[in-house]
């Protein structure tokens, strides 16, 4: 694993796009690694959702989401962060998709679905006075992926406050982010990515029959990991992309899919490969020749 670097060296970029009713939009790009979309996404879904809207915008048509609480899931597979919350969930592709365990995803493809720019901006008036905050992304074939809206000093939920009565504590967010992310002159809060937290998990999806006798699976890995004292977080998930043979495990930290998974197998899978670092080849997916 790379090592993760606390510091955000910044890019210096700033790219002033005029409006044509007048004002303009000042983009201020950062460095869009893994590591670092990793953890300020993370600040912002997971830590600060209720100060935070996600959404996307064009000409014509904006879609603007709130979290109605703390997401119930916020996990890395296969390149695609997912977050889910009550109501609706999103996938925002921030590392290489490799396409699950036949690594199906062609090149090309890999490139324009990760994110390839990114940027905090500015939305100025016609007078020059910023009125709009936030962070946009960009895929490899430079379409506009999603929209984050940042706290807005002149909104209070669905109203405007009063011209001249901006509530400017708002802006503390955008200001503590934009120093981290853009300006380097905080380091990030985390020393690993809080998004690679190593993580062991079972399909619940009904596509890879007997995924439907996942609950023995989760409960005997639950067990073995505590036994053995393990900080891997043991969970659920939808299709891991196998969908025979299952159950199927998945593990996070080198990228394994097991099948044919039973309690037993469960159990050993994580004294051999968690503990040991020995892989059951037997249940390893895509099989492997024993020629
Ligand atoms: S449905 Fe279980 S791996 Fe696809």
């Amino acid at each position: 694993m790379s090592e993760f670097h606390q510091e955000v060296t910044p890019l210096n970029r700033v790219v002033k796009e005029p409006s044509l009713t007048g004002g303009y939009i000042e983009y201020e790009d950062f460095d869009c690694s893994c590591d670092v979309l990793s953890s300020l996404l993370y600040t912002l879904f997971q830590q600060n959702w209720h100060q935070v809207g996600v959404g996307h915008i064009v000409q014509g048509g904006v879609l603007e989401l709130e979290f109605p609480a703390a997401p119930k899931i916020c996990i890395l597979y296969d390149g695609y962060l997912t977050v889910v919350t009550e109501s609706w969930h999103l996938h925002l592709c921030i590392e290489a998709n490799l396409g699950g365990p036949h690594c199906k995803t062609p090149l090309e493809l890999r490139k324009q679905r990760q994110v390839s720019r990114a940027a905090f901006y500015r939305r100025f008036n016609a007078e020059g006075i910023p009125r709009s905050w936030g962070i946009d992304f960009w895929n490899g074939a430079s379409e506009n992926l999603m929209t984050i809206f940042l706290p807005n000093p002149y909104v209070e939920g669905e109203n405007l406050l009063p011209e001249g009565k901006p509530n400017l504590a708002k802006l503390e967010l955008y200001e503590e982010l934009r120093d981290i992310y853009v300006l380097g002159k905080k380091p990030i809060p985390f020393h690993t990515n809080p998004l690679k937290h190593p993580y062991i998990s079972v399909c619940t999806s009904t596509r890879c029959l007997p995924s439907r006798k996942w609950q023995p699976i989760f409960d005997s890995l639950k067990a073995a990991v505590e036994k053995a004292g393990l900080d891997i977080e043991v969970r659920t998930s939808g299709c891991l992309e196998v969908c025979k043979l299952g159950p199927v495990v998945f593990y996070s930290e080198d990228k394994t899919w097991y099948t044919r998974v039973s309690p037993e197998v469960a159990e050993n899978i994580v004294n051999e490969h968690l503990v040991q670092g020995k892989k059951i080849i037997e249940h390893y997916y895509p099989p492997v020749s024993k020629t």
